[in-house]
């Protein structure tokens, strides 16, 4: 096998995505650890002494202590190469989510014991499930009272719609949590009160040993017993194939902080989720073992750190190898081009890569050719990705500089950030730019667009809020111009940037009006020139 073909076969590449606090930072902290990736717990976040996650270098999430943007960590793990995307925890970025998912391969989904799937998340998990790639699943903070596991087990399938299958189940929890018996070794690995994990060597062939009801205790051990005769009898045989296809998700229990579980599950989880697989284009699939370099952009984010000033286009590599100096062709633009400065990421370290493999994430600076979606790949065989499609805003404000000489600065910020597709911008036909409707899926987009308006563009903005929920573009109508259209007095025409025509509505009923009263017209979800 060439070495190439080694590297890209060691590649493991996941995203973790989780409610904020349940628990992902210190579950990364942990797999960096092992990976002697870090030397010390409190190196990836220490609340407590005003440090913070190494991923988290927005202010507005520090002040809001949730993870906005996504960021990307690389690490060694035995014979792994293993890159984690870190997603944003709260439910109005879900996009952002969506995105950092189609170049993952996988996902770990971290859940808190004590509050199961919680309502902020649901939608981020649906878009998990919505890529269908395989979703592992980790119950943190068994060292605290937890739900019931059954309830646990049946919240996700419920939510979710996918099966799952628990890998290890725990013995009590909070101060009663006495370990994890795993189904897979069948034997018991035992949680000391001091914290401290032991993995019980010996392997438990008879579970009803008298033996063991001293060291769990009478009614931990009946229950072990009860429980896990259900769970034997019940769940399906454990099915690798449909793990990978995202239909049964493998459980696992533990407590990150203190350790418990953590390795266990690093390593059942590396055995199970795939190495870079391949991915469609306009010519069909292309293969990561493919000689020929490929890569697409899924994420794109200006003025990362204020010192560098610089954009930065993420790039997940999807077949063959990457070399620092090679000549590469980005399609969408049509040209061919040298990557600048290419690098890995640690959060805010930065280290320039000389090569990079199928299934990693490479940032190169952008001065401003790229959009989200677009390919990148060896001149020699030209292809384009499978897009990836925007999320229909559901809210929108009407903005602009509230000082008139910044039009310039409002200008550039509205454009660079709406690239990034941290939030959309339509205007109204006839108007300029110096006013736009800018819209959102979730509602802390506007704060983080204005925020950064303020902190990188040095603009004050007058907004203000608009009562539409719901956006369609025209493909079809049956007058020439849009304004012929008749629609409700509360239905309004705008454009995007490329100049096509869309309505905002208030409620369904008012799409219902329009296409009753318009014959001919035909209105889409999406945009359709961006999902091809
Ligand atoms: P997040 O990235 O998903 O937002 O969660 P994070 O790891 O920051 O964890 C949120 C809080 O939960 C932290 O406490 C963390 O120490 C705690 N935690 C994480 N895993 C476990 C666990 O297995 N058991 C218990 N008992 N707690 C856990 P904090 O007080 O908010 O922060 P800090 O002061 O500990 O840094």
């Amino acid at each position: 096998m060439s070495d190439i073909n080694s590297e890209i076969k060691r590649r493991r590449t996941f995203a973790i995505i989780s409610h904020p606090d349940a628990g992902k930072t210190t579950l990364t902290e942990k797999f960096l650890l092992y990976g002697g990736a870090i030397q010390q717990a409190g190196m990836v976040k220490g609340k407590k002494n005003m440090r913070h996650a190494v991923s988290d270098w927005m202010e507005i999430e520090k002040q809001r202590g949730i993870s906005v943007t996504s960021s990307v960590l690389q690490f060694e793990y035995e014979n792994f190469c293993i890159n984690i995307l870190d997603t944003p925890g709260h439910q109005d970025f879900s996009e952002d989510t969506y995105r950092t998912l189609m170049a993952a391969d996988s996902a770990v989904m971290v859940i808190d014991a004590s509050k199961g799937v919680e309502n902020q998340t649901r939608k981020l998990f649906k878009v998990c499930v919505m890529r269908h790639i395989p979703i592992f699943t980790f119950i943190n903070k068994m060292d605290r009272d937890s739900r019931n596991p059954f309830d646990l087990i049946d919240q996700i399938e419920n939510e979710l719609g996918i099966s799952t299958y628990p890998v290890n189940w725990p013995i009590g929890s909070g101060k009663e949590f006495k370990g994890v018996f795993d189904r897979f070794e069948r034997h018991i690995i035992s949680f000391e009160s001091n914290g401290a994990a032991h993995q019980a060597g010996a392997k438990i062939s008879d579970l009803t040993d008298p033996s063991l009801a001293e060291t769990l205790g009478e009614e931990n051990h009946n229950t072990l017993i009860e429980d896990i005769e259900l769970l034997d009898g019940a769940s399906d045989d454990f099915d690798l194939d449909a793990v990978h296809k995202g239909e049964l998700s493998p459980v696992f229990f533990g407590s990150a902080l203190t350790n418990f579980g953590v390795e266990p599950f690093l390593e059942s989880f590396l055995k199970m989720t795939p190495p870079p697989m391949p991915r469609m284009s306009s010519e069909g699939e292309v293969d990561p073992f493919d000689d020929n370099f490929s890569a697409f952009v899924f994420k794109i984010q200006a003025n990362m750190n204020k010192a560098h000033r610089d954009r930065l286009t993420f790039m997940r590599i999807c077949s063959g190898k990457f070399d620092k100096d090679m000549e590469v062709l980005h399609v969408q633009g049509n040209k061919k081009m040298r990557l600048s400065q290419p690098q890995q990421i640690m959060a805010e370290q930065r280290e320039i890569v000389n090569e990079a493999y199928a299934g990693d994430i490479i940032g190169v600076f952008d001065p401003g050719i790229f959009s989200i979606g677009d390919t990148v790949c060896s001149p020699k065989k030209k292809f384009e990705f499978e897009g990836i499609p925007t999320f229909a805003p559901e809210h929108f404000q009407r903005v602009r500089p509230k000082d008139t000489m910044k039009r310039k600065q409002f200008v550039k910020g509205a454009e660079q950030i709406a690239q990034e597709g941290a939030i959309q911008i339509f205007h109204e036909p006839m108007m300029g730019m110096e006013e736009v409707i800018v819209g959102v899926v979730g509602v802390l987009q506007f704060d983080v667009f204005q925020y950064r308006m303020k902190n990188e563009y040095n603009v004050d903005l007058v907004i203000e809020g608009l009562p539409y929920s719901y956006i369609r573009w025209i493909d079809k109508m049956n007058v020439s111009e849009p304004k012929d259209l008749k629609i409700s007095s509360d239905t309004k025409i705008v454009q995007d940037f490329r100049g096509n025509y869309l309505l905002l509505f208030s409620s369904e009923w008012n799409i219902r009006w329009a296409l009753e009263r318009n014959e001919g017209l035909e209105l889409s979800e999406f945009n359709r020139g961006e999902l091809q």
